[in-house]
């Protein structure tokens, strides 16, 4: 294997994914037990994490799984600990674990919506968007700088969104702010955690087919709302972020950090009719 190749080497690493079940964080969890990381999957949906956890086990990975509601400070910290223990302490982390945005002021199909409007947001949605897309990252990056400081060394890799950089009106207000906040504490722990050997980067997709809002990318109608803003004009795979993942894991990225690197067919770029 040549040099370079072997910077991406992530074998024997302990790894934590949140919200690992499903979509985006699934695929990084299988990206990671398929090179040889131990991996840690948390998530709050029990029965998608324990066939989760079977699958990558009979592929002879080592793969530990907890259920845990990433909104729940003291259950997360205790997870974390948990994990670190039975894996002998913690390299990587993927918070990613994130829910729908809920509607956008416009429609698929650029009507005006009132349930997304500032007047008609559901409040109780709003909480539940900054305390998962939010506030979980925060504790997440808590949790793991105090496991990876002693060691000297880590990556720590947050999903945000291109979201968290333009704005869109067919997603829900609550996740811009959101994610645009997650991408801002990526930076300021990037700045305060570099002289501990520890790099924090962000992954933005664009529209990823995933469970994500009911799944609403597999509808062809949605989909195509969606496309139309992109200008490669598709929707994305989750394989597809599985080298981009593997890429901040390791040290592959040795000297990469506080960056926010967007995957998104070139939908930041603006709509190309
Ligand atoms: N799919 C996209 O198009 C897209 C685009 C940009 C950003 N993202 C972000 O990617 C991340 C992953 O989303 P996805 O699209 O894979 O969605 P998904 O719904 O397929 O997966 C999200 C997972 O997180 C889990 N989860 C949700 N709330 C949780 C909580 N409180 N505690 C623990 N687990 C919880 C869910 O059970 C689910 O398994 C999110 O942060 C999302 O905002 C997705």
């Amino acid at each position: 294997m040549s040099a370079t190749l072997q910077r991406f080497d992530v074998r024997g690493l302990a790894c934590v994914v949140t919200g690992a079940a499903s979509g985006i964080g699934l695929a990084y969890a299988e990206v990671m037990a398929e090179h040889g990381a131990r991996v840690s999957l948390f998530d709050l949906n029990a029965t998608g994490l324990q066939a989760a956890g079977q699958r990558l086990r009979a592929q002879g990975a080592d793969v530990r799984t907890a259920v845990v509601d990433v909104t729940d400070r003291a259950a997360l910290q205790a997870a974390f600990e948990r994990s670190a223990s039975a894996h002998g302490g913690l390299d990587v982390l993927f918070a990613n674990a994130g829910i729908d945005a809920g509607p956008g002021f416009l429609t698929p199909g650029n009507e005006r919506n009132p349930a997304g409007s500032l007047e008609g947001l559901d409040e109780a949605h709003w909480d539940a968007v900054i305390a998962t897309n939010l506030t979980s990252v925060f504790t997440s990056l808590r949790a793991a700088a105090r496991l990876m400081k002693p060691k000297g060394s880590g990556s720590i890799i947050v999903t945000t969104s291109n979201a968290a950089i333009i704005n869109e009106a067919i997603v829900g207000t609550p996740y811009m702010p959101a994610k645009a906040g997650a991408a801002s504490l990526v930076r300021q722990a990037a700045m305060e955690l570099a002289r501990y050997g520890i790099r924090v980067n962000a992954i933005a997709p664009g529209p990823f087919v995933t469970n994500i809002a009911g799944g609403r990318l597999r509808n062809p109608a949605d989909r195509e709302a969606f496309q139309v803003r992109v200008p490669m004009h598709r929707v994305a795979d989750t394989e597809e972020i599985k080298p981009l993942a593997l890429f901040l894991a390791s040290q592959a990225s040795s000297f990469v950090t506080g960056a926010q690197l967007v995957i998104d067919g070139g939908q930041m770029l603006g709509r190309v009719d």
